[in-house]
């Protein structure tokens, strides 16, 4: 799994909200005014994307060029004038939960995907919003989604805009209209499986993976026919059956990797669910591969082995899907470290010459660069010096040399490891400028204890990590042990050719943020404290910040508008930036397209000092408190570990809380009716997961006579200061 170790089983709402008009104009062209051809909206051909770095002025896919190194030509925005960007026009997403797309921009339109794979139009010149689609996914599927029901963007292509949406489907729409023109499902019917990531798309061919790693998956990629949605073929990740033929040669191999029969009847993971990088050079497809199945070694192959192909970059033959070669960055991985974060192609000066090479800043803490024909390790280096599983990487056998402690499913005992499951970076987009030579990396610095459960069984409706997340903590309270958990964020220059730092820009708020870099020597991201900023690109110094009343996790994207270069970032993640607190009463984290150009004056609207409690509703009358003291210390704490992740602790929403303020709640005093979205999950696909099925009714009661206090305790003051 990717993220966050996470209790969100749940939705959003499919309010529209729509600030902006919807306009039904078809798009008008744009820069560069060739572009546009017969084909109408979408326009984008092979030859388009092939040379889509001499068209700056679009941004044709969501990585920008085939090569995704997120770097744009455009420089009419530069270091001296950047201070002077605005916003020109934004959106409000009608999803409360998280956005991660880069927005694709081509002929004057700007196509992105929301939470819940909905995809989205609007006229670039207005912001007007000319479609939009929901391909309705049972709100249920949220809940086989590790790290919430994000997607990561469309491809356009021919006319079309394909993307997959989370329950396995890969559809493509209409360009002009966002009419559907073909839907199929790309997984079993009834699993696991999810979507979230963008599909990649090469000479009339998609390739599109999934994910869900902690559950009884296979994980597989495959390729399919643009224009019909035909399977053209697939590879899978891990060997099936040994009983049974494999289904490609290499599996052979693979399968003396792996021990005991657990792997294969549970599948194993391996799931390829972010990055997929097509290299027109060498014709191939490079992906990443996710973790095991369970992330605890010795409970999926009992004995250790390397476990191929988990944690590996592979490289596919474009047109047939013919295993090239791959590399193995986490032998056996234990630690959950998917290699699925971005990869980037690119012509280095290496030592011995210019190499034309695959890269990753990997979530296991090395900033790894391969030979793109070959696969060939030409470097491996600690990009974050905390990293501590591995000492190095052994270039004679390219394998790592691991920290003697760090196998706790082998060992039997807890130990603390960098980074933890988050990885030192994960899917967020980083960017290269090959004029500056630095790749710039959202770093986020981790650690965890890691320590294997006694009695791991699979449990097909639940994850599977065969870890205990609970355990270790006591090594946390020794003499010299780190700070626990997430303990540093910041955008990391990094020259990949010298495998050395340059430069850090702190975060203000923890968290990690997709980038883009220009030719006008900056660099874009968003961050968790709710700014859009520039940076210099060759210092780091910060010449820019717009505030997006947001938390920004997806990168930004550039292009030409009437001779102006202007900026997109789609803004919205879990939980509102510190002191932010809602807008609008029923968007829990404030999710736009923000647009800026040169001298914009467009206003987010103000901050609503009310919002955060339901409905506006400011005057709290709570029941009279009729449990006693047992009861409310046992509701306090059911309270704490079930409820104040969403609903703040001591149910007070703080910044960051995503659900209402309970003590305002006018069901409080009729239990029946706070049992509707509590325990028969009523609310479930608005973001309130149902717990009938985890608490018993005497806990849920508890917790309603804790609430009952602290909306008494509050009351009490309220009165106090209105005596005052
Ligand atoms: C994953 C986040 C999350 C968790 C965990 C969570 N809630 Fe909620 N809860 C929400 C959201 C979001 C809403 C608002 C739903 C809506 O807009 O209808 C909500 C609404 C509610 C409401 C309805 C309030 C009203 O006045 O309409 C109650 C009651 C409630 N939650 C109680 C609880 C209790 C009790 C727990 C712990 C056992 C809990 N919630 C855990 C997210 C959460």
């Amino acid at each position: 799994m990717r993220a966050y170790l996470m209790t969100l089983a749940a939705a959003a709402s499919a309010l529209t909200l729509g600030l902006v008009a919807c306009s039904n104009n078809p798009p008008t062209s744009t820069e560069p005014a060739q572009a546009a051809n017969a084909l109408g909206a979408a326009a984008v051909t092979q030859e388009r994307l092939l040379k889509a770095d001499s068209e700056p002025g679009s941004w044709l896919a969501v990585g920008g060029t085939y090569d995704e190194q997120r770097f744009s030509k455009l420089e009419a925005l530069n270091e001296t004038n950047v201070a002077n960007l605005g916003l020109a026009w934004y959106s409000d997403i009608d999803t409360e939960r998280g956005q991660e797309s880069t927005p694709v921009v081509v002929d004057g339109v700007m196509y992105l995907t929301t939470a819940w794979s909905m995809v989205k139009a609007y006229d670039i010149k207005t912001g007007g919003k000319l479609w939009e689609y929901d391909p309705k996914v049972n709100r249920d599927k949220g809940s086989d989604a590790c790290c919430d029901v994000v997607n990561r963007g469309v491809a356009a292509w021919n006319g079309k805009i394909i993307f997959g949406s989370l329950d396995g489907r890969l559809i493509s729409l209409d360009g002009k209209t966002g009419k559907e023109v073909w839907s199929v499902k790309t997984v079993p019917e009834g699993t696991h499986h999810t979507i979230t990531g963008a599909p990649r798309i090469a000479n009339g061919k998609i390739f599109i993976g999934n994910g869900g790693a902690e559950y009884d998956i296979r994980g597989n990629i495959a390729a399919f026919d643009a224009e019909t949605g035909k399977k053209l073929w697939n590879w899978f990740a891990v060997p099936g059956d040994p009983s049974k033929p494999y289904e490609q040669p290499e599996l052979v191999e693979a399968a003396k990797t792996w021990k005991g029969d657990q792997y294969w009847k549970l599948g194993g993971g391996a799931t390829i669910w972010d990055t997929i990088v097509y290299d027109p050079k060498t014709n191939l497809v490079f992906f990443g591969t996710g973790n095991g199945l369970s992330w605890a070694q010795e409970a999926r192959s009992p004995g250790g082995g390397d476990n191929l192909y988990v944690s590996s970059i592979v490289a596919l033959d474009a047109d047939t899907g013919k295993y090239a070669w791959h590399y193995q960055e986490t032998p056996g991985d234990e630690w959950d470290y998917d290699n699925t974060n971005p990869l980037m192609i690119a012509d280095l000066p290496m030592k011995d010459g210019k190499k034309h090479v695959v890269m990753q800043a990997s979530k296991n803490g090395f900033y790894y660069i391969l030979d793109a024909k070959s696969g060939k390790l030409l470097s491996a280096e600690k990009y974050v010096p905390e990293t501590n599983w591995a000492t190095h990487i052994d270039m004679a056998t390219g394998r790592p040399v691991e920290n003697p402690d760090a196998r706790y499913s082998k060992s039997g005992k807890p130990v603390i490891i960098w980074p933890a499951a988050l990885g030192m970076h994960n899917w967020h987009p980083m960017a290269y400028s090959p004029e500056t030579g630095y790749v710039y990396i959202p770093v986020t610095v981790s650690n965890a204890a890691y320590d294997a459960l006694d009695n791991f069984v699979y449990n097909p409706n639940g994850w599977n990590t065969g870890t205990d997340f609970a355990g270790g903590a006591s090594l946390y309270t020794k003499p010299g042990a780190p700070p626990r958990g997430n303990v540093t964020s910041y955008i990391l220059a990094w020259d990949p050719v010298k495998a050395k730092e340059v430069w850090r820009i702190p975060n203000k708020e923890y968290g990690a943020s997709g980038l883009l870099a220009t030719s006008g020597n900056l660099i874009f991201s968003g961050n968790h404290n709710g700014e859009f900023a520039a940076y210099d690109s060759r210092t780091g110094k910060e010449l820019w910040t717009a505030p997006t009343q947001a938390r920004v996790v997806a990168a930004p994207s550039t292009y030409m508008v009437d001779g102006q270069q202007q900026v997109a970032i789609l803004v919205g993640a879990r939980g509102l930036p510190p002191g932010q607190t809602r807008t609008v009463g029923v968007s829990a984290n404030n999710s736009r397209i923000l647009v800026f150009r040169p001298g914009g004056s467009a206003m987010l609207p103000t901050a609503l000092v009310a919002a955060a409690t339901p409905s506006g509703k400011v005057t709290i009358s709570p029941p009279l408190q009729t449990a006693n003291n047992e009861t409310v210390a046992a509701g306090e704490q059911a309270f704490a570990a079930n409820c104040a992740v969403c609903h703040g602790v001591t149910a007070v929403p703080g910044a960051g809380a995503t659900a209402p303020d309970l003590r305002y709640s006018s069901l409080l005093p009729f239990k029946a009716q706070f049992n509707g979205p509590v325990r028969a999950g009523e609310r479930a696909t608005r973001g309130m997961p149902g717990f009938g099925n985890m608490l018993n009714e005497e806990t849920t009661d508890a917790i309603l006579a804790y609430i009952i206090k602290r909306a008494n305790d509050e009351k009490a003051l309220q009165e106090a200061a209105a005596k005052q």
